[in-house]
């Protein structure tokens, strides 16, 4: 497979970035990830059919821009004749996952760069696709983030972005996961289903707005070892793949309200390919020019 081609543009933006070391960590084990926290072949589908509807309106070629050097998104444009931009702010990252492209015709633009700033033309894309970026960014840029991607759409472009999404009633806590795990049949999917749950029920790390520690799961499952609930092995199967990070996760009327002072949402889906993932949603939005 041929590499794809670097524009060689890097922006030394001082703009926050979330995690910015953990990611060169994580890009050597993003082989062996899998779903939640890389798309799933259902949520790929809900990218796809929305992508149809673009490229089946449009006369001419499409622009598309991806937040991200996520390999299955990339994969998925390469079925059409797309003309396609990625910008991720960590080189390593984009190292890996170029090599997890299975269909990249090698012809992609690559920009090194912070999302809140992106050195490119305004008005150049017809979509903007993202899997789960926005979580990266502080919840005080969220405005920003937008309102650069809005930037960058031509009149009438859309965005998908899968966002992950807070609803009270669905949020639950690590004593629930573990009454779980001790009275039933445990399975990788209740594992997520609970582990996400909790993680989107935690406090706000250092009193931030809707920024989750994943160490705090951590810390809290690690009493229940001490207490001699759970062995250290049953440990090991529950704690978090994010060891080190930090996430924006808002409730979903502040993504709605957010999103919505860039965007028309036209439709919103639950990406769960099972109850794991309510919380996870694909916006599709039309830019506001
Ligand atoms: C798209 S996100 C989430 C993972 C996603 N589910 C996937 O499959 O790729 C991962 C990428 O975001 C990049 N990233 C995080 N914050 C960023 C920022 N502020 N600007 C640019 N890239 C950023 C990281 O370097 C990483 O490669």
């Amino acid at each position: 497979m041929e590499k794809a081609k670097s524009l060689k543009v890097k922006n030394m933006s001082k703009k926050p970035v979330l995690n910015k070391k953990g990611w060169t960590s994580i890009s050597e084990e993003w082989g062996r990830v899998m779903s939640p926290d890389r798309p799933s072949r259902y949520e790929i589908e809900i990218y796809e059919d929305y992508i149809q509807k673009i490229v089946n309106k449009s006369k001419k070629k499409i622009q598309a821009l991806i937040l991200g050097a996520t390999p299955e998104l990339r994969d998925l444009l390469a079925k059409y004749d797309v003309d396609v931009t990625i910008v991720d702010i960590n080189s390593d990252m984009i190292n890996a996952m170029d090599q997890l492209l299975e269909y990249s015709d090698g012809k992609e633009k690559v920009v090194v760069s912070n999302w809140l700033e992106i050195p490119l033309r305004s008005d150049s894309f017809d979509v903007i696709l993202c899997d789960h970026g926005v979580c990266h960014i502080p919840f005080e840029k969220w405005g920003a983030f937008f309102a650069e991607q809005a930037r960058l759409l031509k009149k009438d472009g859309h965005l998908i972005k899968n966002v992950v999404t807070v609803e009270k009633n669905e949020t639950l806590d690590v004593d629930d996961m573990i009454a779980a795990f001790k009275n039933n049949i445990f399975t990788r999917d209740d594992k997520n289903y609970y582990y996400w749950s909790c993680i989107i029920g935690m406090k706000d790390f250092e009193g931030k707005q809707h920024l989750k520690n994943f160490q705090d799961f951590d810390d809290q499952l690690e009493k229940f070892i001490k207490g001699g609930i759970i062995t250290k092995k049953q440990f090991d199967f529950l704690k978090t793949f994010w060891h080190g990070f930090r996430a924006t996760f808002p409730p979903k009327e502040v993504v709605d309200d957010i999103i919505s002072r860039s965007f028309i949402i036209k439709s919103i889906r639950n990406s769960a390919a099972n109850r794991a993932l309510t919380c996870y949603k694909i916006y599709f939005g039309q830019v506001k020019k």
